[in-house]
């Protein structure tokens, strides 16, 4: 497939067949995640893949209380909350074979001083996030559907994803990529502003 042809295929899927996503392409997906660029050559990236029924049970409920959390705070009316949870909780949106939390090591460093801190954290997010688009447009080609879930980096959801993973304190979540055959083919969705709203040529 070409670039071009996979980039513009690329939408976010939220509803996923319970199909199994082979450990071989999985890797592939994680292998051409790690091609992208990375900050003082760093690579302080951690891919944790959830896979077993249980495990990913709970990323889902964490992902569903996230998602509950995000409408509140814009104070979404009780109608369209009372949707989403049927959407979520009954029609299974977010339910995905795999679950792909993507975290930094915090204490992988290459600047010295604390002054730095705060860049530094920026770069490995922004490498992270580099990561994590390498992954979504391979799984493309894949056949596969992804999503970027943020809404589990609220305080306290975030920190329950990092236990499940097994990780110490100085590992920070950047997201939480479900993955897995899409229920059905859509449309990609298209963009409110156009090239030329975004674009500045000096
Ligand atoms: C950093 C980031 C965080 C996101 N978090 C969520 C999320 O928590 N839940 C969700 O359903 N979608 C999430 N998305 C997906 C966006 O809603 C989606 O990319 C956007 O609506 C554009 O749609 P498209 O990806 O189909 O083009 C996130 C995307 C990014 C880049």
């Amino acid at each position: 497939m070409e670039l071009d042809e996979v980039i513009k295929k690329r939408t976010s899927v939220r509803y996923f067949k319970e199909k199994k996503v082979p450990k071989e392409t999985l890797l592939e997906l994680i292998k051409a995640a790690i091609r992208a660029p990375t900050a003082s050559g760093l690579e302080n990236w951690r891919f944790v893949v959830f896979e077993s029924p249980e495990v990913r049970n709970r990323v889902y409920r964490l992902i569903a209380d996230g998602m509950v959390e995000y409408y509140r705070a814009v104070n979404l009316p009780e109608d369209k909350m009372e949707k989403l949870r049927t959407r979520m909780y009954e029609d299974g949106m977010y339910r995905a074979p795999v679950y792909v939390a993507v975290f930094i090591d915090r204490n992988v460093r290459f600047l010295k001083g604390r002054e730095y801190d705060e860049l530094e954290l920026l770069w490995s997010v922004e490498s992270a996030a580099m990561a994590i688009q390498n992954l979504m447009l391979k799984a493309v080609e894949f056949g596969l559907g992804t999503v970027y879930i943020g809404v589990t980096n609220f305080r306290g959801i975030d920190e329950e994803v990092r236990k499940l993973s097994g990780l110490g304190e100085g590992h920070y979540l950047v997201g939480i990529i479900p993955i897995g055959y899409p229920q059905e083919d859509r449309a990609p969705r298209k963009r409110r502003k156009s090239v030329e709203d975004v674009v500045e040529f000096l």
